[in-house]
This record gives structure tokens, C-alpha cells and sequence, in this order.
């Protein structure tokens, strides 16, 4: 069950992370209504059906824990799960809400429903003492309890669900999830209080994709490690390709849709390329004309005698490029296809478009589905689709540049990684918010702590009614709409992506790489202000630091 020993790990167990001033006293821990006027993420037209779906969680205000004189707690007795693909920090999230409640009272007790909502489901779970975290804090993964997938149904799960937290008799549930996993905070905290049922119902901002964002949520965490976990073997490539000046390394990281941390590693890292899905969408930017720009920097390369380079490319980029739209859509209603008849049954546009890429990649297209029936864009192999048709584009005229690629994916190796000082820091002081919220009854909230740019003990806590948070979703299979927190997409006005257009042309040709080496974890140092992720820092800036930040 423990895993094996090392010098640095015994230290990283040893260390508690320090704690933002609002947590210095627990039982004075009280909360005030910081403003009733909620900015909602949905479209005004979907706003009416939402708050008929979520009519006692959509009135709730945004909140900010506070001290005030004592405020007494009730006996706790939380359930927690994680919920979706592991985050760095999540072990420290348990590990805060544990120590939040002991600190309460030695008689509170947390559980943990094993492998995400199905151990909920199943009544599946463990207690979860100091004895057990003290083999797991600090470190990365969700292995304590495992995670999952499973999505809850509130008509079918429902009162199972009811029927197994009335028997442990817990007072809260906990769900440390991203954008469908906080989704299901919400429903659930909707059920119970139509129900009556007394139980706070508080999630956690966890992925690794960035796409979590509102007022007072920044960053969800993880982020910070992935990308300074990718950036860091972005940078040990780097070096390989200044050493043998050979090839072209092609590395698509992971993050799903949005492209927030392929953006993240372009500014740590500096690559020769890097493509930003939600820009080619705003732009509408056609798929040749992306290749015949990667294939302009190449020749421009190789006109000063360089024939390698760095190319970052994000998992999701394919959901944004026009034509791929429009492919994936005629394959979806044409489906099913078989290799033999495509010709035939798409659209010349669509043919052609298919007929370049690999056997693979076709295959990936026209067979791989995800849960929803949908082509599962998320498994295509894009570093691949773009080497293939940079290559096919080179070829066309007769200069016979050499173009020797490689390819790389970064991306579970990133996702359960050790966590950075201050993912750590961030994820104990979301355990002492999740106990703070439940600790004053609220429910429907998603924990959160401001002001992350600035020093650990000024970091604020707040509650964000996650009913707010929600969009109106097409399910094109089933052809209705469903609730869903609305993903954070990079916006083109944002400090990080105009610092990255700012520079990306000087980073095309001079061999500009950035290489921030392995984590450093010192334990005897706080994490650092210094070294927050660029998507924090630059939002803080009004200059966006970029002189200081490119000549580093
Ligand atoms: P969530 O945080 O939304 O669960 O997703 C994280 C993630 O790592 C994505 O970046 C990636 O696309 C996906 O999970 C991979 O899913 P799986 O673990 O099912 O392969």
C-alpha cells in the first residue's frame, strides 16, 4: 500500500505546509455575504431555464470566510471524493480538511468514498485518519482513495445516495472535481435542499486544464505542477536540440479542450512554435494556412542552417480548426463509415481533407467514440496529424530541406507528478476553506483562496455558488441540453496570451529556449511568489512584466 522510501520523500512527508492568517483560528471562523450580485457564466436566454433547474442554489450570494468573535461548530462528520483525472495537490486537500476538522474537535471524523462518485454510490469507503495521510501528504496522485469517472444521475442515484450518507450520517459531502464533477456538487446540493435534507454539499477547483475560472477563482489547482512539470522536459528537449541540432521535436500536452497549458509552457519555455487552439478558432484560421506557417518558419530556419526546433501543440487544438469541424461533423452523421466506402459517402472537401492523413489518425476519426457516441477528438494523435502534413507541405516543392520529426505526448507523467510548494500550499489551505464553508452550514459552494499572487498569509477564502458557474450544454446524441460548469477557454485579450504573441516571433528563429530544470523542494522555504505560473502573475501586472520576463 505505502509506496517505497526515499531520503527527499521521508522529508516531503515531514512538511506542513503554512497556513493563509484567515485559518489561524478555526473556531472564530465565521463567513459574511461579500456581494449578492453574481455574475452568472451563462447566456441570458439560458439563465431562465438554470435558475427553474437550481431555484434555492442559483439565489445563492458569493461569500468570504471572515473571523469574527467564537462561532461555535457543530459535530463534523464529512464524506469526501475525487472525482475526473488526477490533479498534483489533492492529497493535500484531504489533508487540510482532516486537520481543519481535528483541529475543531479530536471527535470529528472524515471519510472517503473509494474511487470517485461510484464509491458513493456503492457506500464504499474508508475512514481517513492522520495515521493514513501521513503516508500520503505532499504527494502527488489521488491514490489514497483512487478517483473515477462515473457520472452521478440524480434520478437513478439519488436515493442511494440519500439512503448512504443518512447511515454514515455524515453532515457534509465534499467533491474534488473539475468542470462535470463540480457540476454534480451542484445538483446534489440543489437535491438535498429541495428534499430538506440537512447536508452542505462544497466542492474543490481541481484540473490540471486551467479551464476553471470566475471571480475569486483563479486557478484550479495542479496547473502550476503540470505545466512546470511539461515545461521542465520542454526544456530537457530544448537542450537536446541544441546539442544535436537534428530535429524538430513536435509535443502535444495535455488539457483536453482549452489550450491554457500548452499557452503556460510557450511562456516558460519559449518554444519555436506554439499553437493556440482557441486563436485559430477566433480567427478561423484553415488548416492549410496553419501549415504552410509552420512550414514558413521552418524554411526560414533552415535558411540560417537550422534544421531543428520546438513545436508545442495542445491535446484539444483539433476541436478549433474549421475544417476538422466540419469533417468530425459529417463523420458523426454519416457514421457508421467503413474504410472502404469514404470516398463515396463524404464530401469531396471532407475526402481530400481525410485521404492526407495517416491510417491511424483515420481510424482514430472514424472509429474511436466517446462516451456521449461523439468522435473522440481528445485520443487523436495531433502531433502526428500536424508532422504528417508539415512534411507532405515540404515536400511539395523540390528545396529538399531536411525535416527529420519527432514526436512526443506529455501528459499523464505530468498529472500525478509531485507537487510544486505551491500547489501543496494551495491545496492545504482549500481543505481549511472546504471546512469553513461546512463549518457555517453553507452548500452549493465551490471552496476557493484569492489573492494567490500575493504572500500566503494574506491569501483570502471564498465561496462561489457554483449554480453561477453553469452553462446550458447540447447533447447532440440525445439532442437536448443538460447544465454544465462552463470550461474557461484562453481569451485573446488575456495578460498571458498577448505577452506570448508579443514574443513568439523572436522565439521562431532565435533558439530562445527557456529551461526552468527540475522542481526544487526546499523545505526549510515557503513557496515563492516569484515562481507562480505566468497565467497568475501577468493577470496582477499592468505592464505584464514581459521585458523582465523574456530577458531573464
Ligand atoms: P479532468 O480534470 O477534467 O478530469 O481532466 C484532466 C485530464 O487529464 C485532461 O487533461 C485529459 O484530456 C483527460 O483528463 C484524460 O482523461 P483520461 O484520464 O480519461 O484519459
Amino acid at each position: 500500500m505505502f509506496e517505497e522510501f526515499s531520503i527527499l520523500k521521508n522529508t516531503i512527508l515531514n512538511y506542513t505546509p503554512p497556513l493563509p492568517d484567515i485559518f489561524s483560528n478555526l473556531h472564530n471562523l465565521s463567513f459574511k455575504v461579500e456581494s449578492s450580485s453574481v455574475k452568472f457564466s451563462s447566456k441570458d436566454s439560458d439563465l431562465r431555464i438554470l435558475k427553474e433547474l437550481f431555484p434555492l442554489t442559483s439565489q445563492l450570494p458569493y461569500v468570504q470566510l471572515i473571523t469574527s468573535s467564537n462561532n461555535p461548530s457543530p459535530k463534523l462528520k464529512i464524506g469526501v471524493f475525487f472525482s475526473g483525472g488526477p490533479s498534483p495537490g489533492g492529497h493535500n486537500v484531504i489533508s487540510g480538511i482532516l486537520n481543519a476538522i481535528k483541529r475543531l474537535s479530536k471527535e470529528n471524523k472524515l471519510f472517503g468514498f473509494l474511487n470517485g462518485a461510484e464509491g458513493l454510490i456503492q457506500n464504499d469507503y474508508i475512514e481517513i485518519t492522520e495515521n493514513l495521510m501521513s503516508h500520503y501528504k505532499n504527494l502527488g496522485g489521488f491514490n489514497v482513495i483512487g478517483s473515477g469517472r462515473k457520472k452521478i444521475n440524480i434520478n437513478v442515484h439519488g436515493d442511494i445516495i440519500v439512503q448512504n450518507i443518512k447511515q454514515l450520517n455524515l453532515n457534509a459531502l465534499v467533491i474534488i472535481g473539475g468542470d462535470g464533477s463540480n457540476t454534480n456538487t451542484v445538483i446534489l446540493a440543489e437535491y438535498f435542499l429541495q428534499r430538506k435534507i440537512d447536508i452542505s454539499v462544497i466542492g474543490v477547483p481541481k484540473t490540471i486544464d486551467g479551464d476553471l475560472s470566475h471571480k475569486f477563482l483563479n486557478i484550479s489547482f495542479g496547473f502550476d505542477t503540470a505545466t512546470k512539470f511539461y515545461s521542465s522536459l520542454i526544456g530537457n528537449i530544448s537542450r537536446d536540440v541544441l546539442s544535436s541540432k537534428t530535429s524538430y521535436h513536435f509535443i502535444k500536452l495535455m488539457g483536453r479542450s482549452a489550450s491554457h497549458i500548452a499557452l503556460e509552457c510557450a511562456l516558460q519555455t519559449h518554444p519555436n512554435i506554439a499553437l493556440i487552439g482557441e486563436e485559430i478558432a477566433y480567427k478561423q484560421i484553415p488548416l492549410d494556412v496553419i501549415i504552410k506557417k509552420i512550414v514558413k518558419i521552418i524554411k526560414q530556419r533552415a535558411s540560417l542552417g537550422k534544421f531543428y526546433g520546438i513545436v508545442l501543440i495542445p491535446e484539444g487544438i483539433i476541436e478549433f480548426i474549421p475544417e476538422i469541424i466540419d469533417l468530425v461533423e459529417e463523420i458523426e452523421k454519416k457514421s457508421p463509415l467503413s474504410n472502404e466506402n469514404l470516398s463515396e459517402k463524404l464530401s469531396p472537401k471532407s475526402w481530400q481533407l481525410l485521404s492526407q492523413l495517416p491510417k491511424k489518425i483515420i481510424n482514430q476519426l472514424l472509429f474511436d467514440r466517446d462516451v456521449y457516441g461523439n468522435v473522440w477528438l481528445a485520443k487523436i494523435s495531433v502531433e502526428e496529424f500536424f508532422i504528417n502534413l508539415v512534411k507532405q507541405e515540404l515536400e511539395k516543392d523540390n528545396l529538399h530541406i531536411p525535416f527529420n520529426a519527432i514526436s512526443h505526448s506529455l501528459g499523464y507523467e505530468g498529472r500525478s507528478s509531485l507537487p510544486t510548494k505551491f500547489d501543496n500550499t494551495y491545496c492545504y489551505a482549500l481543505g481549511f476553506s472546504v471546512v469553513g464553508l461546512i463549518k457555517n452550514k453553507l452548500t452549493g459552494y465551490l471552496a476557493t483562496i484569492d489573492n494567490l499572487h500575493k504572500p500566503i498569509e494574506q491569501w483570502k477564502s471564498y465561496g462561489i455558488p457554483i449554480a453561477a458557474m453553469l452553462e446550458l450544454v447540447k447533447d447532440k446524441k440525445n439532442n437536448h441540453t443538460f447544465p454544465l460548469i462552463k470550461k474557461h477557454l484562453v481569451e485573446m485579450s488575456c495578460p498571458s496570451f498577448l505577452t506570448f504573441a508579443n514574443y513568439r516571433k523572436l522565439w521562431q528563429i532565435e533558439d530562445a529556449y527557456r529551461f526552468i530544470g527540475p522542481m526544487q523542494w526546499d523545505v526549510s522555504q515557503t513557496h515563492s511568489t516569484q515562481n507562480l505560473p505566468f497565467c497568475l502573475t501577468l493577470k496582477e501586472s499592468s505592464e505584464y512584466k514581459i521585458n523582465q520576463l523574456y530577458f531573464k
